[in-house]
This record gives structure tokens, sequence and C-alpha cells, in this order.
């Protein structure tokens, strides 16, 4: 049995991003399920994901799903219209194919080389694709942040395979984007050594946050800005200002993604 850490508010820039970028989609589906997998000792998080998802598409209904039976137990009180806990894995015991299963800071106890059966897996459990309603399909959003959620990065995933990688960080508490190594989903932390695409990335970001130190008068926000702009030259970035100005960037999985 692990610790279950977690925190209130941690996985908050987690749920924005989710809520800003599929939000439209999970308004689309009669009955959007969301998952809350591995939700931990408390189930603030699950409580959390349904108020900031049903903001976005106010039918979603939230089920918090964990390993560990007491766990469960634990959460019951919290219980409410929109939102159950469950007992179960990556099986993702619901009824139907999820909208959307969030997985933070679960992988990070698996072993590198069981992430890519469990990405299967739980891939396989998502809403299919309706192109003729306008939904890609479900999503599957697994990744890792530091214990109050100042720095995150994670995988987003549809029925297909994966979709992205999105970094995320509270500006003023960073010296450098490559801070955020430390933070990557289990696919990738391995990963970030010479030769790897991810490292790659991560100095090219890091160059450019130097080049972009004449801004740093203008706030770290504004810094952050001129450093993804530059970014953009040379890595596909798949989002805009917007979302920059969150002290967000997100790039194609393709330009990350493992050598082998
Ligand atoms: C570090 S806690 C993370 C809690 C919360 N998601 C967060 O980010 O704050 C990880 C939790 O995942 C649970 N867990 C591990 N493997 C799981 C699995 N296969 N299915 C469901 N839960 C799992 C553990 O029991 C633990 O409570």
């Amino acid at each position: 049995m692990t610790r279950g850490t977690t925190n209130p508010n941690r996985l908050r820039r987690m749920d924005r991003w989710i809520a800003a970028v599929h939000g439209a989609e999970l308004r689309r589906v009669a009955d959007p399920v969301a998952v809350d997998l591995g939700y931990g000792a408390a189930p603030w998080t699950a409580v959390e994901l349904l108020h900031r998802l049903r903001a976005a598409a106010p039918r979603t209904r939230v089920v918090g799903v964990e390993i560990e039976p007491v766990r469960v137990a634990a959460a019951q009180p919290y219980a409410r219209e929109g939102l159950v806990f469950r007992h179960g894995g990556f099986e993702v015991p619901v009824q139907g194919r999820p909208a959307l299963i969030r997985a933070a800071n679960v992988l990070r106890q698996y072993e590198e080389r069981e992430v890519a059966a469990v990405w299967e897996r739980l891939r396989a459990r998502l809403a299919p694709a309706d192109p003729g309603a306008g939904f890609r399909g479900g999503l599957l959003v697994e990744g890792t942040c530091d214990e109050i959620g100042r720095r995150h990065v994670w995988v987003a995933l549809g029925p297909e395979g994966p979709r992205t990688v999105t970094f995320a960080t509270r500006l003023g508490s960073l010296d450098r984007p490559s801070d955020l190594a430390e933070r990557l989903p289990k696919a990738l932390i391995h990963r970030n050594v010479p030769g790897e695409p991810v490292h790659t990335f991560l100095r090219d970001f890091d160059r450019a946050w130097a080049a972009a130190a004449p801004y740093a008068s203008y706030g770290s926000r504004q810094r952050w800005i001129r450093a993804v702009r530059r970014l953009t030259a040379d890595w596909p970035v798949t989002d805009g200002p917007a979302r920059w100005r969150q002290g967000e960037v997100t790039v194609t999985w393709g330009a990350l993604a493992p050598r082998d």
C-alpha cells in the first residue's frame, strides 16, 4: 500500500486544462462520465474535478476509483449528486465508456516498461470518437506533479493513441523550464538524457528562456510567452498565447516520444 499522497487543489492546473480543451466535447456527450483514477488517501481531487468540469459541462458525473478499499470507504462521506467512489483499478469499474480518465501521480509507482500496456488498457475503456457529433473520443490524461501542484507534466491520449504532452507551472517558482524535468510522467522521466527528444526539447526551452531574459522586467509571464513563441520555430506547439499566459505549453506527443 502506498502513502496515497494528495492535497487540496493539487491538480488545479490539470483540471483547468481539461475543462478548457475537453469541455466543449464533454458538453456534446449525453451522459459524460469522468473518472479520477487513483484519487489517493483523501478524495479532494475528485470533488474538485466535479466542480471544475461542471462549470464547463454541467451534466458531467465523476467516479473516483481507488485500488485501496480503505480509501474508498474513507471517501464515502464526500459522495454527492454526480460523485461516487468505487473500488477498482485499470479495468475502470464504471458502466459504459468514460469521456475522461484522469490518472495523476499514479503511474509513478509503476515501472516504465508497464506504462505502454496500462495506457493501452485505459485507452480501450474510453468513449469512441463520434465525428458526426463533433466528438474526438474520450480523453486519458496521465501525469505527475509536485505535492502542491506548482509543477506539472501530463500526456493526453485519445482512443487512437497519444496526442500531446503539456508542461504547466507556477511561473513565479521557476528558475528555468527544465526544472519541470523532475515531474515528467513515467513514460518520459527516464528519457531525459542526451539523444532523447524530451531532453533536446528541454534544452531548447532553457535556451529560449535565457534569450527571453530581457522580458523578465515585464514579469515571468511575458518571459514565458516569448520563450514559447521562440520554441514554435522548431517544435510543434499545439496551443497559443491564451494557454501560454497560464504558464502552460502543449506539444505533440510524436515530437517528444522516446526513440525506441
Ligand atoms: C500518489 S496517490 C495520488 C493521488 C491523487 N491522484 C493526486 O494526484 O493527488 C496515488 C494513488 O493511486 C492509487 N493507485 C495505484 N495504482 C492504482 C490502480 N491500478 N488503480 C487505481 N488506483 C491506483 C494508490 O492507491 C494511491 O492512492
